[in-house]
This record gives C-alpha cells, structure tokens and sequence, in this order.
C-alpha cells in the first residue's frame, strides 16, 4: 500500500542541498503588546554561514523560529530562495539546543530517515540516505541504537544527521552545543565547519559564544537588547580557514565584539533592574 506514495526520483520533495539565499525584510514580530523584534534586515547569501549573536532574551530564537517558518512575522517579509516563508518547509531544516527533540523511541537509523520516509522515499533510498549522513556526522556505528544510549554529543550530531538527510538548502541551528561540555563543543564546531563545507548549504547560527562565531561565521550579525531588538551591526570575518584564535585578526575582532555585545547586555541588564556598572567599571 505505501508503495504507491514512494518514489525513487532523485531529489523529490528535497531540496538541493545547495544553498539559498534567505532575506530578512524590516521584519518585526510581536507577541500581544510585546514587541520583540523591530525592523529586522538581512541579506543571507546562498552558501553563507552567518552567526547571529546579541544579548540573552533581545529575540534570536524568535527571528530564527520566524525564519523556520513556525512564527510569523507581523511586518517585513522573509524570503527563501527569493519565496516567501509561509510555513515550516522540509527546505530548511532546524537544530534545536536541546537534542529532545530526537524521537527517543526510534532507533538513530530511523531518526535519520524520518523526514525522507513521511516523503515516501524508498526502503532503498532511506538505507542509502542515514549510511551516507550518518557517515557524514562519524556515527554509522551507532545506527541500530536508541537516542537514550548516546552521548549528549552524539545526540546532537544525530541531530545534525536528521536535518541534513532532508538535503536542506538552508540550516537554522539554535545554539546547538550550549549544552556540551567544553572538548565536545570544540569537535561539534570544528565538525560543523567541516560538514557545511561538504555539503554547501546556508547556514543561520545562534550562539553566545564570541569565539564559536569566529570560528564559523563568514559574517557575524549583532542584535542589540530587546524589546523591540534590531540588527545593530554586521562583522565579516575575513579569516583563512581552519581558524587560529591567536591570528591578531581574530584577536582584534573578539575585542570589538566584546565591546558591541558587552554596551547591549549591559543595556539589557539595566532594563532588567540590575545594575551592570560594577562590571563596566
Ligand atoms: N511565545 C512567546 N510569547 C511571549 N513572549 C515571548 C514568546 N517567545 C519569546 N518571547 C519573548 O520575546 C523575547 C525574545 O525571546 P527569544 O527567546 O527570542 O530570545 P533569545 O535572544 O533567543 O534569548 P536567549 O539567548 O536567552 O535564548 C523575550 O523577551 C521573550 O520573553
Ligand atoms: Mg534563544
């Protein structure tokens, strides 16, 4: 019976895998009264890793979760592409920071190939897809196991895996290895850079971490402290890959993001009724 949905066609219902463009027009988002972005504009070119940093609560979960299509915008378009996001969309696949949300009952193979067995891919192509992506993500091994007996590491790289098996043309990963303790964290990065340069596709990254940012980012995008919280700069990161923290590049580049970041949180520390001076001064 389910034969007649699936298809073996190369690429149905996927997208390329290749990368696009997604453009962020004065977009603003509302909850209620709440006004938690303003005016948001940001051309993302196709193939681009661009990090998104800014103080804790100023919106980035929201403008990412509105670019996934599960929040909509209230004004200002967004586009995927040069089409518009009306919805969620197989096209652009979401890391979530907590690897929760891998179906714990399903075995990692059959987390992998989720979204390309409700597409009706083949037994065929789904076996080709989780060898090839859970190669990728160095975890071929752990097919059989279920999420609960891996590392919170491994998690995430299923994560990963699960995303990428849908060939995405777009990435939106959410502070994906907040949770990861420090060595694990520095081979999910190095990992991450490595991965989207095999495959090619956008990727939109939120993270706190200055240096995690320098690491990946072509270009870094600031968001100032909410409310209302809009893009208040935009670095490139004009560094040769793989990344040194030492180059007095990067060196120079994490002091005046420090500087950035630091007059935002402050800000936001003070909207919170704290009183942020001690550490200014
Ligand atoms: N569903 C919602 N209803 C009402 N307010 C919301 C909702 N989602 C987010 N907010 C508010 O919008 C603002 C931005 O939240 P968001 O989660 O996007 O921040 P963030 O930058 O991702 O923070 P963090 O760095 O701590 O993850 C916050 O003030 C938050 O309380
Ligand atoms: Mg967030």
């Amino acid at each position: 019976m389910t034969k007649a949905i699936e298809t073996d066609r190369p690429e149905a219902g996927l997208g390329d895998g290749r990368g696009a463009a997604l453009c962020a027009d004065g977009v603003g988002i509302r909850f209620g009264s709440f006004e938690a972005v303003r005016d948001i504009s940001l051309d993302i070119d196709a193939g681009e890793f661009l990090c998104l940093l800014g103080p804790s609560g100023c919106g980035k979960s929201t403008l990412l979760s509105a670019m996934a299509g599960f929040t909509t915008v209230d004004s200002g378009s967004l586009t995927v592409g040069g089409a518009p996001v009306t919805g969620p969309d197989p096209d652009l696949g979401m890391v979530f920071q907590s690897s929760e949300a891998l179906f714990d009952w399903m075995t990692v193979r059959q987390n992998v190939v989720f979204g390309p067995r409700m597409r009706g891919r083949s037994r065929a192509v789904q076996a080709q897809l989780a060898d090839e992506y859970l190669g990728l993500v160095g975890l071929r091994h752990c097919a059989d196991r279920f999420p609960g007996q891996l590392s919170g590491g491994m998690r995430q790289r299923v994560q990963i895996a699960r995303v990428l098996a849908n060939k995405p043309n777009v990435v939106l990963m959410d502070e994906p290895f907040g949770a990861l303790d420090a060595q694990t964290r520095q081979v999910m990065q190095e990992e991450t850079d490595r991965i989207w340069r095999a495959s090619g596709c956008t990727v939109v990254f939120v993270t706190h971490d200055i240096d995690e940012a320098i690491l990946l980012a072509d270009r870094i995008a600031v968001m100032t402290a909410g409310p209302a919280a809009s893009i208040k700069s935009v670095y490139p990161v004009d560094l040769p890959r793989p990344r040194e923290e030492s180059d007095p590049a990067a060196v120079e580049l994490r002091r005046a993001l420090r500087q950035d970041i630091g007059e935002e949180v402050r800000k936001a520390l003070r909207d919170q009724g704290l009183d942020p001076e001690g550490d200014a001064r």
